[in-house]
């Protein structure tokens, strides 16, 4: 496996499927290399599948939270060769953003401000998702690039960028992976201490418990109820249209997501399922 810090390296790769991510690796991300190895492989792509590693400051809104993200690069660069990457591309920030060049405009796509949603409470994330995102597509130029369901709403503004831009980038999406009773793998999951376990499982209970609720609004008042007796606060508790993630009433004909985002702590937790639905399969039997 290959180490790329310089992006005038990357051009000698060819073609790949992308995994972009920013390190401190779980069996989640593990899970989606696996995903674009067996992409690349099908695909007969010789670039294999191409892991980033960029903590990308401009998605940040909180300072505090940028500075606190973990950094694992040594046991990342091992969960990346154990999953079968090609190569690790890890730029420092000016080779992203290089000093002197304006930043090139951002348009949201209108699914990055439904109401609600990671807008209202981190406003400018996506903006910084989306510039990084393209500007590492501009640098890796991929064939294809999988992204976690357990981030739904960027999965859904990664896919509206590149169906706008035209960015010739298939979106390959992975499932969310679990650990034992539901809760969803997360890099941030490291700052959870035994005391807030309870509190943590319950996004993924509250996701069970409206899953077998009918109607959207009971559905998310249950959420809202079981998460905060659990001692998490949640910041939204929706049922939408999966795609357009605007609300959507009774009789909703087409795919819907219920998602979730609350605080366990200092700790800001996101997860979302199908809806209506009846478990998870990884971890359903505990819930
Ligand atoms: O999902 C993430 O880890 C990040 O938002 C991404 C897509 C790597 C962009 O920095």
């Amino acid at each position: 496996m290959r180490l790329i810090t310089d992006p005038g390296e990357l051009a000698s790769l060819g073609p790949c499927v992308f995994v972009p991510t920013m390190g401190a690796l779980h069996d989640g991300h593990a899970a989606l290399i696996r995903i674009g190895v067996a992409e690349a492989e099908r695909r007969g792509l010789s670039g294999g599948c191409v892991v980033s590693i960029f903590v990308n400051p401009t998605q940040f809104n909180d300072f505090a939270d940028f500075e606190k993200y973990p950094r694992t690069m040594d046991a990342d660069l091992l969960a990346c060769e154990g999953s079968g990457a090609s190569a690790v591309f890890a730029p420092s920030v000016e080779a992203v953003y290089p000093p002197g060049e304006a930043a090139s405009e951002v348009v949201l796509p209108p699914v990055a401000t439904a109401p609600g949603l990671e807008d209202r409470f981190r406003p400018g994330h996506f903006e910084g998702v989306y510039r990084v995102v393209r500007r590492l597509f501009e640098l890796v130029k991929p064939v294809a690039a999988v992204f976690g369901e357990k981030d739904w709403q960027q999965l859904r503004v990664i896919s509206a960028m590149v169906e706008r831009e035209g960015l010739g980038v298939e979106i390959v999406p992975g499932e969310t992976v679990r650990e034992a009773g539901g809760l969803a793998m997360s890099s941030r999951n490291k700052h959870l201490g035994p005391e807030d376990r309870e509190a943590a499982l319950s996004l993924s209970r509250a996701l069970c418990a409206a899953g077998r609720e009918g109607d959207p609004a009971e559905a998310e008042r249950v959420m809202e109820a079981m998460m905060r007796e659990a001692g998490a606060e949640p910041e939204y508790a929706v049922v939408r249209d999966a795609e357009t993630l605007l609300s959507i009433g009774a009789g909703h004909a087409g795919p819907a997501r219920a998602l979730v985002a609350a605080r366990v702590g200092t700790t800001r937790l996101l997860d979302n399922a199908p809806w209506p639905s009846v478990g998870f399969g990884v971890g359903a039997a505990a819930l």
